[in-house]
């Protein structure tokens, strides 16, 4: 056994450097017993046209309705085909912000003492803790929905229904038919999302194997249903039997359906039904390949559907493993199967999850932004994150040591190319023990830090969740008992990655997490006294590569006796959660910057991601653009890809490019693989090095606006980088556009270049407002398609019409010494000769923009020749005192028809005074040097 296993390791690393994705290490639909059982029963339903009877069916006499906590409770008997009958408990609820949320639980084993038998190594019920980790607490109760009394009767069809009208206006209604059991949520009127529509609902009850003949339906296949069929299952021994749960969830006359990443696919999701599901199963799938519904690293179970009159979502509060089938098409009459509710084209889907409760929320509003708002004041908003962190980041595997880091260090500054942060990959640790220095070569880490901080920047260092066995720590973890538990739950789980034989910290167990919280504690092996040293959780999946599917075995234990199939895909987020708490203790008020791999719905309240083991090739820098776009869509904004790819060598062009593509990444890091050959900025050489070094440039003059962008999104989870349905939700053609993006809501519109050889692109632009060029401020107009030049030196970046934004122009080696720096104003008018715009600064840092109101908003307006800044100080501070050194240098207004020519007439605080003016240059009106501060209101007339 031993030696067997030593192999497979062995196995494993060596085509891990060797081989590309190895495809027959993880399951297909058909290997996974769940999956494969999901989709029968859904075939089997839809070839029986109409015939099939559900067994599913709410139980009148159980309902409870509530007006006080807007919900109906009940039970929905699910009939056995031996006569006896399953219960599964119900509640609906209607939430604050008008969402519905449905849970099903399972009688008996949510009720220890019916429980007939048990595996007493595990808890026996339903995990039904997956919204905690999911939601950012328990959500609000709506307070206007009025609740049918009683069912109702549909004279048509004779089904008898419950109804729950809400929203202020009452806008919203949801019907509950009773059998078989299916919710119809209706908005304005319309028929907007019909859950069980297509009848299959599926509860995979708990049986005995010897009880199962006698329970399956004849829909049903026992594949896979005691016994794990996939050949490399490890022996995983489904203590439970069958336990999944499944729906099928039809968006009516929606097209296009969004979201539940992690995949390397289209931003717009495809029909799946030649092809597998789309996988939510979080593992280590190195050398991913590229429109693909494999799984990857990370799962947000959620879904956004986009026509022109509304806007839907779909969460799905679960973390086993979870699939999603889609299928589009217009409802044709002559298929029972299809939707007979509207005659407009609708995509039906249907997800089912290995284990676990039912636990889902159903979202319709008017628009996208509305959709992220409402996920948002669920899930949470995204943390503010500290101003560096949104600059360029320097990673390898590996910077070999402590002159190796200052020596690249120092050339970005003799290229004068700024950097924020450089980053130590595992090499940096004493034989890959997490918390240790590698001696000789590590020692100095600490000056070495004061030395990056004497410029302003960071250090960040890896550390995984997989702790090598045999040192201070794992023998902690080991003795504590703060380890993710083998399948007997006697044990500490063991298996191998980077280090060889390791354990796996449990980070579900409180005890676990104050454990992790003293190893990043300042009087560690791991100390400093520095403030500028951050962490990036890597392999957090769990990868395991002795594992199943190079993750965690299924049927191994977590804290409470949870067994890891039901938790798989929340892990990496307790992870990174805890060294979130961890280093907010470590660094009193600073934010925490944390870079996970593994993520989950709830990580962007802590965490920024990235997608893992791209390549050096065109298609990844292409695919990273819709991979980017979907992350905001389903609130985890703060996401990138590595530019210049992971595996390989890229050419000088395909480096270039990535670098003027990853400035608009809201996490822009250089990475690549011990293998690949240094290729910091400064190597390629002229003219490649000049080019990337303004791209860079470029998105350090934009970081008021990424800025700003950030802390929209804290509140109100608005993307970073927004898809154009967003703006344009009525125009259905730009729905799949997924190379192009607008900045936040600054208006600027981007087209990275992902073509090799490219000297010109085509940019779509969706509506007919005017549209001025990045650099020549030409204009450019009319909604459809446009050349623009793309030489190498050029990033095709329009501006819209309507929006204000700011810059920094000056080059600093980094964000921190830009602090004190003036601001450049940017205007682009609209047909009217208005615009408008926002900027957002606090100390880039602390919390006390939460605490203390520490913080300042200002709100630009051009109208009527009157441009004017809108100031509100959240509150006096010495911080937002110091502000009054920080000036507009220029103000840069470009319009298609711009009436004022020369006078720039400045007020603030009571003072008037004449600004300079260049008048029309470069098809643009300069203001240079107004001299007014960023942090008092303003008015500049011109004429
Ligand atoms: C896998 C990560 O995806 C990669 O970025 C990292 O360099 C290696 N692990 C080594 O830590």
């Amino acid at each position: 056994m031993k030696l067997e296993f030593v192999s497979i390791v062995a196995t494993f690393a060596l085509f891990r450097s060797v081989f590309g994705v190895k495809r027959e290490l993880f399951k297909t639909c058909e290997q996974n017993g769940f999956c494969h059982r999901n989709r029968h029963l859904a075939n089997a339903i839809s070839n029986k046209h109409g015939s099939y009877s559900s067994p599913y069916s709410v139980d009148e006499t159980s309902i409870r309705i509530s007006e006080e906590v807007s919900a109906i409770e009940g039970s929905i008997m699910k009939k056995l085909p031996n006569g006896k009958a399953v219960e599964l408990p119900f509640t609906i609820e209607v939430l604050k912000s008008d969402n519905i949320r449905l849970t099903i639980d399972e009688k008996e084993r949510s009720d220890p003492k019916s429980l007939r038998v048990a595996d007493k190594r595990f808890k026996s019920r339903r995990f039904n803790e997956a919204s905690k980790y999911a939601l950012k607490g328990e959500p609000e109760i709506s307070v206007n929905a009025k609740l049918t009394k009683e069912s109702i009767t549909d004279k048509s069809t004779g089904e008898k229904y419950l109804s729950i009208i809400y929203g202020d206006e009452s806008e919203y209604e949801a019907q509950i038919t009773l059998s078989p059991f299916k919710i119809t949520v209706y908005y304005h009127g319309q028929p907007e999302i019909i859950l069980n529509d297509r009848n299959f609902f599926n509860i995979e009850h708990w049986r005995t194997q010897d009880q199962q003949a006698s329970e399956l339906s004849p829909e049903e296949t026992d594949y896979g249903t005691f016994k794990d069929e996939f050949k490399d299952s490890q022996g995983d021994h489904l203590p439970f039997g069958p336990e999944s749960i499944g729906v099928d969830v039809s968006f009516i006359g929606y097209d296009k359906v969004f979201g539940i990443p992690e995949h390397a696919d289209t931003f717009s999701l495809k029909d799946t039904t030649n092809d597998d599901p789309y996988r939510l199963f979080n593992v280590d799938i190195f050398e991913y390949e590229t429109q693909s519904k494999f799984p990857m690293y990370g799962s947000i179970p959620f879904m956004v559907a986009q026509k022109k009159s509304a806007t839907a979502g779909l969460f799905w509060i679960n973390a086993a493993d979870t699939y999603v089938d889609i299928k589009k098409g217009s409802p044709a009459q002559s298929n029972p199967d299809q939707i007979v509710l509207t005659s407009e084209k609708s995509t039906k889907t249907h997800w089912f999850s290995e284990a676990g409760i039912l636990d889902l929320i159903i979202m319709v509003d008017k628009s996208p932004l509305a959709i992220n708002k409402k996920y948002g004041e669920l899930s949470g908003n995204p943390e503010l994150p500290q101003l560096f962190t949104l600059g360029y980041h320097q990673c390898r595997w590996n910077y070999n040591d402590v002159d190796d880091v200052l020596d690249v260090s120092e050339k970005f500054d003799n290229f004068e190319i700024p950097y924020d942060v450089i980053w130590l990959d595992i090499e940096y640790t004493e034989n890959k023990k997490y918390f240790t220095w590698k001696k000789g070569l590590f020692d100095d880490h600490v000056e070495m830090n004061k030395k990056l901080a004497e410029t302003g920047r960071n250090l960040v260092a890896i550390i995984d969740p997989h702790i090598k066995t045999d040192y201070q720590v794992s023998n902690d973890i080991e003795k504590q008992g703060l380890g993710i538990k083998n399948s007997d739950n006697d044990d500490t789980y063991h298996g191998h990655c980077w280090p060889g034989e390791s354990v796996w910290i449990d980070t579900f167990n409180p005890k676990s997490k104050a454990y992790w919280n003293k190893l990043f504690a300042n009087n560690t092996d791991f100390s400093g006294d520095e403030t500028n040293l951050h962490i990036w959780n890597d392999m957090s999946e769990p990868s395991v590569f002795s594992g199943p599917e190079t993750t965690a075995p299924k049927d191994i234990v977590h804290y409470g006796g949870w067994e890891h199939r039901s938790v798989h895909n929340a892990y990496g987020l307790t992870f990174h959660e805890a060294t979130y708490d961890a280093m907010s203790k470590r660094y009193v008020n600073k934010r925490p910057f944390i870079l996970t791999r593994a993520y989950y719905a709830g990580s962007q309240r802590s965490a920024a991601m990235w997608s893992g083991d791209n390549k050096s090739k065109w298609e990844f820098l292409k695919i990273s653009l819709p991979m980017a776009l979907t992350s905001q869509v389903v609130g985890m904004p703060f996401t990138g890809s590595d530019v210049g790819g992971f595996f390989g060598d890229p050419s000088s062009e395909l480096l270039t490019r990535w670098y003027q593509a990853g400035i608009w990444y809201p996490f822009f890091r250089g990475h690549a693989h011990i293998d690949s050959k240094r290729r910091e900025p400064y190597i390629a050489g002229e003219p490649y090095t000049s080019i990337m070094r303004d791209a860079i440039r470029l998105r350090y003059s934009l970081l008021p606006v990424f800025y700003t962008g950030f802390h929209h999104a804290s509140i109100t989870n608005a993307p970073i980088i927004t898809p154009l349905f967003y703006s344009n939700p009525e125009n259905e053609d730009c729905y799949e556009i997924e190379d192009e993006f607008f900045v936040a809501d600054s208006g600027l519109l981007v087209k990275p270049v992902t073509q090799e050889g490219a000297t010109s692109v085509s940019i779509y632009i969706p509506d007919e407002k005017p549209y001025f060029d990045y650099h020549t401020h030409e204009l450019i107009q009319g909604k459809g398609s446009h050349d623009l030049q793309a030489e190498l030196e050029q990033i095709p970046i329009l501006m819209q019409g309507g929006h204000i934004f700011s810059r920094k122009d000056r080059y600093r080696r980094s964000s921190k010494l830009m602090k004190y720096d003036p601001y450049t104003l940017v205007v682009a008018l609209d047909e009217e000769g208005s615009a408008k715009g926002s900027l957002y600064i606090d100390d880039g840092e602390t919390f006390d923009y939460k605490k203390d109101d520490d913080f300042v908003y200002v709100d630009f307006a051009i109208k009527d020749n009157k441009l004017q800044s809108s100031v509100n100080v959240g509150k006096q501070t010495p911080f937002t005192e110091l502000l009054d050194k920080v000036k507009v240098e220029k103000i840069i207004i470009v319009g298609k028809d711009i009436s004022f020519s020369s006078s720039a007439k400045v007020s603030q605080n009571g003072e008037n005074w004449e600004a300079e003016t260049i008048g029309i240059n470069n098809n643009a009106f300069i203001i240079r040097n107004p001299a007014v501060a960023i942090n008092k209101s303003w008015t500049i007339e011109l004429n």
